[in-house]
């Protein structure tokens, strides 16, 4: 099939929910990625931070030839040997105690505030005072389903689905005292991404979180941080929480876990697990043996990537810093590790600028209308930084030029 025939058929046979851009890519390799007419781009989106370890890792497909060829699912009714190794991996780096898995991030986040309501009406030691408040933050993003969106701080995604579940509330990000006008006896738990990623890559204060944890600390809620985009390896520390020195209660991954499988898990304290017995919460397929077996390859590989990661992530903000010095249409630099965004002063310059390096075959990704987003893999070299670093600072240049072409058009005119 053709890239138009493709169109065609999804435009008649798909919900329409998405809007893609118009490349058919048909394979991968490392930081590459060729689509069907042979074009070869950089890939600095990485699936939305999924592909942290590139295109056809070889770790990544030796465990899943080998696993493919002895089990792929079991349910979660029987033993498989990988979900007990993939936790203890995982609860050793995160400093927490126990794991729940699943297949995506709106699953693992789901998973969380049950688990938070389910804590909380098990514990509730106030006597007749309801504990089921949740505080999330404004400009957040969670996810897609219902619980998902109803502690998503964006009218854009909630308005079309309401009434979502009830009980939430937004204190305005990063501000301190809102939180604490906010937040009291009833709240259950205080949910927040440590950076928000589609909100525009925002990290949250130190002193927002360290408020946050003592607040929840002192009254028994919950801080649950949402490391889907942010976590395992993303910023240069397993988990970007570890950038400020405190540990959540709860937990929650995805997106690189299982390097491109469908894979997300919940990660909580022996304390908080007590919210949970058998059949108060499950998935199908979630934790099978083929995600499982990548995931703990993918652990493996990243403990040798994290000082490269933060090793770039400063070589490739400082070379963002300098495109700021030079171009007066971006506002701001922002983010840690490979994790980094370029907030410009117009959406269709923004929108001008991924156009401009797809034509030459390099894939960045705009959000918030007006930030390019840059999620590149973890195996990327200066090389590939220095490419995106000159594709951008000629888009930014052609967006300047043209600028002053159309106020010079506009003075003569006037003349
Ligand atoms: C911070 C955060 N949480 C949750 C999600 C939802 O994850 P998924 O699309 O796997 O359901 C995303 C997805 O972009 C995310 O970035």
């Amino acid at each position: 099939m053709t890239l138009a025939s493709i169109i065609r058929a999804e435009r008649k046979l798909l919900l329409p929910t998405y809007d893609r851009q118009q490349v058919l890519f048909t394979r991968g390799r490392g930081v590459y990625l060729w689509d069907s007419t042979g074009k070869r781009y950089l890939d600095f989106v990485s699936g939305i931070g999924v592909n942290a370890l590139g295109h056809a890792h070889p770790a990544v497909q030796k465990a899943l030839k080998q696993q493919a060829g002895k089990l792929i699912h079991t349910s979660n009714l029987f033993y498989h040997e990988y979900q007990a190794e993939l936790a203890k991996r995982l609860t050793k780096i995160s400093g927490l105690d126990r794991a729940f898995f699943c297949n995506s991030g709106t699953e693992a986040w789901e998973g969380a505030l049950k688990l938070a309501r389910a804590y909380a009406r098990a514990n509730n030691n106030n006597g007749h005072k309801a504990k089921w408040r949740l505080l999330a933050l404004e400009n957040s993003f969670h996810g897609r389903t219902f619980g998902s969106l109803a502690t998503t701080g964006q009218e854009k995604y909630r308005h079309p689905f309401a009434p979502l579940v009830p009980g939430v509330n937004f204190v305005a990000f990063n501000d301190v005292s809102d939180l604490k006008r906010q937040f009291d006896g009833s709240v259950c738990a205080l949910c927040l991404e440590t950076i928000q990623g589609e909100g525009g890559i925002n990290a949250v204060s130190p002193e927002f979180l360290r408020t946050a944890r003592e607040l929840t600390q002192k009254s028994g809620a919950l801080l649950i941080l949402d490391e889907i985009q942010c976590g395992l390896g993303r910023t240069g520390k397993y988990f970007a929480y570890q950038h400020y020195g405190i540990t959540p209660d709860i937990v929650t991954v995805a997106k690189p876990l299982a390097a491109g499988l469908p894979l997300g898990a919940l990660l909580t304290t022996d304390r908080v697990a007590s919210g949970m017995h058998p059949g108060m919460h499950g998935t199908t397929f979630g934790g099978g043996p083929l995600a499982c077996t990548v995931a703990i390859e993918f652990l493996r590989v990243l403990d040798g990537l994290l000082i490269p990661v933060a090793e770039l992530g400063w070589y490739f903000l400082t070379l963002l810093r300098s495109l700021q010095s030079k171009h007066s249409c971006v506002k701001e630099v922002r983010g840690i590790g490979l994790m980094l965004a370029l907030d410009l002063n117009s959406a269709d310059v923004a929108k001008a600028a991924v156009t401009q390096l797809l034509r030459k075959g390099i894939l960045i990704n705009r959000t918030h209308e007006t930030v390019l987003r840059f999620l590149p893999p973890y195996i990327i070299e200066k090389r590939h930084v220095d490419e995106v670093i000159e594709a951008l600072d000629s888009a930014l240049s052609a967006h300047a030029n043209n600028s002053h072409r159309k106020q010079r058009g506009s003075k003569t005119r006037r003349h």
